[in-house]
């Protein structure tokens, strides 16, 4: 099997000595039939020529953001959506430092910082930088965010000194680059259905109730499933996100919309329910739009429960169901005991009382309660939703394997 066949990958080579073992890389992954570009850094240039990049990889090499004629060929944000992975060779302490730090100063930390694809750095420096404390906390960091680190090596170095700093070799890094993407073809075997965001109960053709949330959290999840392999269906109620073409979207508008979208997406081996439903929707909605008055007393009733309809069907329910709670307080009681009454496997429960995680935030900070006693609870802390839910897929594929 040749998993790097007509992959995409976005390489950046960065000022070092070792920038010449990436034109190495380049040639092995142009045997394996993958399309590759390339970002050159200012002080990569020094080492390596955009001639010599280009001959071997077939395609435009990129050097400065917003040149004219990168933007009209193509933009960073393009560049990054192009790309299946992204692989920085060599990954100099400096460009480390300016990744831990979130810069964007040239077209490499720009797309890196724009980018939710997976990044994988291999760094290359002196021993003595590669010891440094600042470098260790900068690594430290960017693998909590989710970056995958390839080496170094021990050896001579080219200053002379020997020790770890060198990069790793371009057939070694091809191998853990080839087993990414094995994995990927691993879990492809694997479907996933996600909810996400508010609905909007109609009252009349113009109103309706609806509530906060602004899809961020299950759009996140439905991301780093399809990141992992998954063929991932995300049912949404309305919101302002886009996704790309990978993922297949269900708009809806109503929980009775987003119940028939589930059930008829259903059954895959993953559902994850990250939407907030309305519990309920308006009993006589009128076809007119309601004159102004006084006093207007709307009865409402309960929409269907889909998480719970799901968990206990008995030929729609995937192997794993994953169930959200929004909670304000008594978090653990209330979470668990969703858990127990909707039948799921896992319930993710957030603090929606606190305004920086939870509902229309970029972070959360999650408890997840498992059904089976064996595996003990845990608590994500305060991150970046996207980095929630690559931890939490992890975690699905986990349990799935
Ligand atoms: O969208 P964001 O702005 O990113 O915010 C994310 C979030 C706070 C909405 C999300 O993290 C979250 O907590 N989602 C669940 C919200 C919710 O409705 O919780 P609940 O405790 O009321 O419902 C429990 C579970 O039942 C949820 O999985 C919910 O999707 C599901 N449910 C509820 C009612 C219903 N009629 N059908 C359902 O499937």
């Amino acid at each position: 099997m040749n998993s790097l066949l007509e992959k995409k990958i976005l390489l950046i080579i960065c000022g070092g000595i070792s920038a010449y073992k990436s034109l190495e890389f380049i040639r092995l992954l142009k045997k394996k039939g993958t399309r590759v570009k390339t970002i050159l850094t200012k002080s990569a240039k020094e080492f390596v020529t955009p001639l010599s990049v280009a001959s071997l990889s077939q395609e435009k090499v990129y050097e400065d953001l917003f040149k004219a004629e990168n933007e009209a060929e193509m933009d960073h944000i393009s560049l990054s959506r192009w790309a299946d992975i992204i692989v920085v060779a060599p990954a100099t302490a400096n460009t480390i430092s300016k990744l831990s730090a979130g810069s964007s100063d040239d077209l490499a930390s720009t797309i890196i910082l724009a980018s939710d694809k997976n990044i994988f750095l291999t760094p290359a420096m002196n021993v003595r930088m590669w010891e440094h404390p600042s470098t260790k906390e900068n690594l430290k960091k960017l693998k909590s965010y989710g970056y995958q680190i390839i080496g170094p090596e021990i050896g001579d170095m080219a200053c002379g000194e020997f020790g770890k700093g060198k990069m790793t070799e371009p057939k070694e890094i091809l191998k853990k680059i080839e087993s990414y993407f094995e994995g990927l073809i691993k879990n492809k075997k694997y479907e996933a259905l996600v909810t996400a965001g508010p609905t909007n109960e109609y009252i009349d053709p113009v109103r309706f109730i609806t509530n906060k949330s602004s899809g961020k959290q299950g759009y996140a999840l439905a991301k780093s499933l399809v990141k992992k392999g998954f063929k991932t269906t995300l049912i949404s109620g309305p919101t302002e996100l886009e996704v790309d073409d990978n993922i297949n979207l269900i708009k809806v508008e109503t929980a009775d919309e987003m119940f028939k979208a589930t059930q008829d997406n259903l059954p895959t081996d993953v559902a994850i329910f990250s939407a907030a439903v309305s519990d309920f929707k308006v009993k006589n909605k009128k076809n007119y739009k309601i004159k102004k008055q006084e006093h207007l007393n709307l009865e409402l009733k309960k929409n269907n429960d889909i998480l719970d309809y799901v968990s206990k069907h008995n030929s729609l329910r995937p192997k794993l169901v994953i169930g959200f709670a929004a909670e304000t307080n008594n978090i653990q009681i209330n979470a668990k005991k969703k858990l127990e009454e909707k039948n799921c496997d896992w319930i993710i429960a957030n603090d929606v009382s606190n305004n920086s995680i939870g509902f229309n935030s970029d972070f959360n900070e999650v408890s997840i309660f498992y059904k089976n006693e064996k595996i003990k609870d845990e608590k994500l802390i305060m991150k970046k939703k996207s980095e929630i839910s690559d931890e939490i897929i992890d975690r699905v594929i986990e349990q799935l394997n």
